[in-house]
């Protein structure tokens, strides 16, 4: 395990932490290919229902590290062996179990983008959001360019990738682009928290859900029928059974022991 990005797993949550605090946690190659591994190996271990992805004190992440990112620019096109912030991002999108990112300080560039693809986050009060691409002279990256003004509305988006204005917490909650704010010295335990509440979730419907908001747009009549057969397989499944016995029982579900 690399020590600058840290992994635990406890009470079925994994905590992905960027730990590289002297450089602002700037992401080199090797940090997302450890931040890959971590993310691609909780969808495969039984033990983990939740990710969480996390800075240090009063950083979250600086974004991509500028000098590794010139020195060894990624090669999109390359097939075999790709690039690791292309791995990481695609472990991201592709993860089947709900992935909470909690934010003190810093978050720009990809530490912004990457907020787009998960499923909750929260920030501390002192949180700070910035795209500056334009500014670099670069451009938007892995789907921020479409899914920035389908959340925000193409104006607001523009405050970000176009402007490359700075966001606190509160324009952040208040834009859609992040889903609670706390003091610094909770977000670890509120992101933990929340964390908790989706881990005693029933994981098959968890997962059910999280891909169906995630599937591309399509027409309603479509979504009807993919959501039905969901709908129709999870009403045979244990976790249904146990759900619908805890109700009658007047107790908490426990999907560990399903059935
Ligand atoms: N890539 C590489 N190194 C970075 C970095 C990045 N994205 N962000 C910060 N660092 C390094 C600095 O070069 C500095 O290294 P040094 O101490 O060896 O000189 C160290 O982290 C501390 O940064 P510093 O700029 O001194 O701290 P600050 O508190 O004054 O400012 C930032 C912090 C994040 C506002 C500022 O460093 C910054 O703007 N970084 C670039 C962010 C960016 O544009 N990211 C998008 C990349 S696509």
């Amino acid at each position: 395990m690399s020590e600058l990005v840290l992994v635990e797993t406890a009470d079925r949550i994994r905590t992905i932490r960027f730990n590289r605090p002297a450089k602002k946690n700037a992401l080199t190659q090797d940090m997302y290919t450890a931040a890959a591994e971590a993310l691609e190996s909780a969808d495969t271990d039984p033990a983990v229902r939740v990710s969480i992805i996390t800075g240090v004190e009063g950083v979250f992440t600086a974004g991509n590290d500028i000098v590794d990112f010139t020195q060894r620019p990624p090669d999109f096109n390359e097939q075999d062996d790709m690039p690791p912030v292309r791995r990481f991002m695609l472990a991201l999108l592709n993860a089947q179990k709900p992935v909470i990112a909690a934010v003190d300080g810093l978050a720009i560039g990809i530490g912004v983008t990457l907020l787009l693809h998960c499923d909750l986050v929260v920030a501390s009060d002192r949180a700070v959001f910035k795209t500056p691409f334009v500014d670099l002279a670069l451009a938007p990256e892995f789907a921020s360019s479409q899914l920035m003004p389908r959340i925000f509305g193409h104006a607001v988006a523009a405050e970000l990738l176009l402007l490359g204005e700075t966001w606190d917490a509160n324009r952040a909650r208040e834009t859609g682009l992040i889903n609670r704010v706390t003091e610094p010295e909770k977000l670890g335990e509120t992101a933990r928290f929340i964390a908790a509440v989706l881990a005693a979730k029933a994981p098959t419907s968890l997962k059910a859900s999280k891909a169906l908001m995630r599937t591309p747009a399509e027409s309603i009549e479509d979504r009807m029928d993919r959501e039905n057969a969901i709908f129709a397989s999870q009403l045979q499944s244990p976790e249904f059974a146990e759900a619908a016995a805890a109700f009658l029982e007047r107790r908490a579900p426990d999907f560990d022991k399903p059935g």
